[in-house]
């Protein structure tokens, strides 16, 4: 029987606690402590989620030695000091998206991942969702991919953390990026972003954005994003042979010249991502989302602003 791993949560809101609760149904992680600033938060760390040692301060968590790894989901605006402080201390970690809010700090974040030896994983959800998965072994088997249209939305604009600059850089940072990673995965590399946001950017946040990526394969994709979208999230991949149609990240749909048949339904990737991580700590299997990727992804998302801010596209 495979031992569980001690880990500790920083960060116990909606994310940490879905984590949390993943970590206990999977019987793969034993949760020695929970940090948060809120005491609500470590209220319902001890009541609901029997986690005895609680602090206000992830340093006082970082300073155990019985933890080996930390899942930290924080505002991303506190990621890229608490990643740092977290390899100074040792710990493998998991961490949500975004790796940070901005490239700068990205690069000074794997320097301190790097330097410590320490292994890290992105929290990109959708690289661990069925769906994405069985259609990225679909398209490698494709003659030609043509193109790939998203559009990411469906969340409320009271949403306030999209467009709250102290949680993060905008929507875009913060939301799309699943979408934008997604399209990054299945297409391949990008030599070129051009992107437009509502005129009020970057005096206010972004709240919605046309971006277009030119592939190194010379393919063309187009997302559009929104705040105040109430509709779902859709990505539509053309190929030579047929297309297909993927809504709300969990239902994929082949289309044809007869129709559109529905492949499959998943749930989100929690669950698997969170297996990804013990595999990686304790069977040294490589993660679908390290510190590379979060890398690629930071540098990626710095263009897409930098595109956004210039009005012009920008080459990678
Ligand atoms: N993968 C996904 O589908 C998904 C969905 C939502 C959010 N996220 C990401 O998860 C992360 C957290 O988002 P959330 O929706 O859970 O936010 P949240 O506001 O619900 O939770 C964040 C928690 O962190 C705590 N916190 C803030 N600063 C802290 C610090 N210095 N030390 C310890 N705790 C601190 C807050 O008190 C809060 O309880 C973000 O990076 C976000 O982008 C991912």
């Amino acid at each position: 029987m495979n031992s569980k791993v001690p880990i500790g949560v920083i960060g116990f809101g909606s994310m940490g606690q879905l984590h949390a609760r993943n970590a206990i149904k999977l019987g793969l992680f034993e949760i020695k402590a929970v940090s948060d600033i809120d005491e609500n938060a470590l209220k319902v760390a001890k009541t609901e989620f029997k986690v005895n040692n609680t602090y206000s301060s992830y340093l006082d968590l970082l300073d155990r030695k019985d933890i080996e790894a930390v899942i930290i989901t924080t505002p991303p605006s506190t990621h890229a000091k608490i990643i740092s402080d977290a390899s100074k201390y040792g710990k493998h970690i998991l961490c949500e998206k975004p790796f940070t809010t901005n490239f700068k700090e990205a690069q000074v974040v794997y320097s301190s991942i790097v330097k410590n030896k320490v292994k890290f994983q992105l929290g990109l959800v959708l690289r661990y969702t069925k769906t994405y998965n069985v259609l990225l072994n679909y398209l490698s088997n494709e003659v030609k991919l043509l193109g790939l249209q998203g559009r990411y939305g469906g969340y409320l604009i009271s949403y306030k953390p999209h467009f709250d600059r102290t949680f993060d850089r905008g929507m875009v940072n913060s939301n799309t990026i699943h979408l934008i990673d997604i399209i990054h995965y299945l297409a391949g590399n990008i030599n070129e972003v051009y992107v437009k946001f509502n005129p009020s950017f970057p005096k206010e946040p972004e709240l919605s954005g046309i971006i277009s990526f030119v592939h190194k394969n010379g393919l063309i994709s187009n997302l559009y994003t929104s705040g105040a979208m109430r509709v779902e999230s859709f990505l539509f991949v053309n190929t030579l042979s047929k297309d297909y149609l993927v809504e709300s990240n969990i239902k994929l749909f082949e289309i044809t010249d007869k129709g559109k048949t529905q492949i499959l339904s998943s749930e989100l990737g929690f669950e698997e991502e969170l297996t990804a991580f013990y595999n990686y700590l304790v069977n040294g299997i490589p993660t679908q989302s390290g510190v590379e990727d979060a890398m690629k992804l930071s540098y990626l998302m710095e263009k897409v602003y930098e595109s956004a801010s210039k009005g012009k596209p920008v080459r990678l």
